[in-house]
């Protein structure tokens, strides 16, 4: 388990009242997990803008070389346009970038017209890898440090979400709906305080990737099998106990209607989630379902707010 967690909004559709940073559709958030002496730097999504980006990193006195990690949780261009600049800026050979190996599929919509949203082509795998960045394409859930660790893919489980069909991609030359099946999450499990999840732009459903959070980071913590799929022997109640004591990101609610938004509301508040930190995507209607439910323990995301989760 981690002794701490602080996470930095580097990058968020929205800015605070009277803050110096400079906002952007599209998220990316800084990671500083300390176990004991340890200290990892991860970054999860670079938004879509590197100058803004580096702009806050340099209010905040975030040095980009100090960052150890990038995990890009989709192939969204408002989470990875711009990532050859910031894998350069990091500056670091052989740097971590962690994401599912579909990640640079085609992935389009065609209302109003044809528009693809994906990886751009300034950011391709050569790209990347000629920037310094090691890219593990991995579908399973990669641990990170003891404490933290990539979701990998996140099951589908509820009747209600991921039911998105203006996403398109090619697969043989057929035109099929993309089921977003390259969404990854992080999760962080910190001593005393439980998981705190990371998502992007929650594609998958943000109950579905809060329920997968409870299995994988019991699974991990415990030492288990790193497959993400079940716990170690004896270690089934740390993981069906696992707390999420936090959501931080995008829900992508901004298209759901109020039947989806008020389950996802209720879901979470059953799952006993502590504490909802969401905004990009999540759209007003449902930041404010959550604010009635959740009331103090919601926060709407803005760009530079830090949060630290420790004991
Ligand atoms: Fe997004
Ligand atoms: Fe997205």
């Amino acid at each position: 388990m981690l002794n701490s967690l602080t996470v930095t909004i580097l990058a968020e559709d929205s800015v605070g009242y009277e803050t110096p940073f400079l906002g952007q559709h599209g998220v990316s958030f800084l990671l500083e997990a300390r176990s004991g002496e340890l200290v990892r730097r991860v970054l999860v999504d670079v938004a879509q803008l590197p100058q803004p980006l580096l702009h806050n990193m340099a209010i905040l006195d975030i040095d980009p070389t100090t960052i150890d990690a990038i995990v890009l949780t989709h192939c969204h261009y408002d989470h990875t346009q711009g990532l050859t600049e910031i894998v350069r800026a990091v500056g670091n050979r052989d740097l971590p970038v962690i994401a599912h190996p579909d990640i640079f599929r085609p992935n389009f919509e065609t209302v109003p017209t044809l528009r693809h949203i994906g990886v751009m082509n300034s950011d391709t795998r050569e790209a990347i890898t000629a920037a310094g960045g090691m890219f593990f394409p991995v579908r399973d859930p990669l641990q990170l440090l003891p404490g933290l660790t990539t979701s990998g893919e996140v099951p589908r489980t509820t009747a209600y979400e991921n039911r998105e069909t203006n996403l398109k991609t090619i697969r043989d030359g057929r035109v099929e709906v993309d089921p977003m099946i390259d969404e990854l999450s992080v999760y962080a499990t910190v001593q005393g305080v439980g998981t705190v999840v990371v998502t992007g732009c929650s594609h998958a459903g943000v109950v579905n990737i809060a329920r997968h959070a409870r299995t994988v980071a019991g699974t991990q913590d415990s030492g288990g099998t790193g497959d993400g799929t079940r716990p170690a022997e004896g270690n089934t109640a740390l993981a069906g106990s696992a707390q999420v004591a936090a959501i931080i990101g995008g829900f992508h609610l901004i298209e759901a209607d109020a039947e989806r938004i008020r389950k996802t509301v209720a879901d979470l508040h059953t799952e006993g989630v502590g504490h909802i930190y969401a905004g990009h995507c999540t759209g007003f209607p449902a930041q404010a379902a959550l604010y009635s439910t959740f009331g103090d323990a919601f926060t709407p995301l803005r760009t530079g707010q830090q949060f630290t989760f420790s004991q």
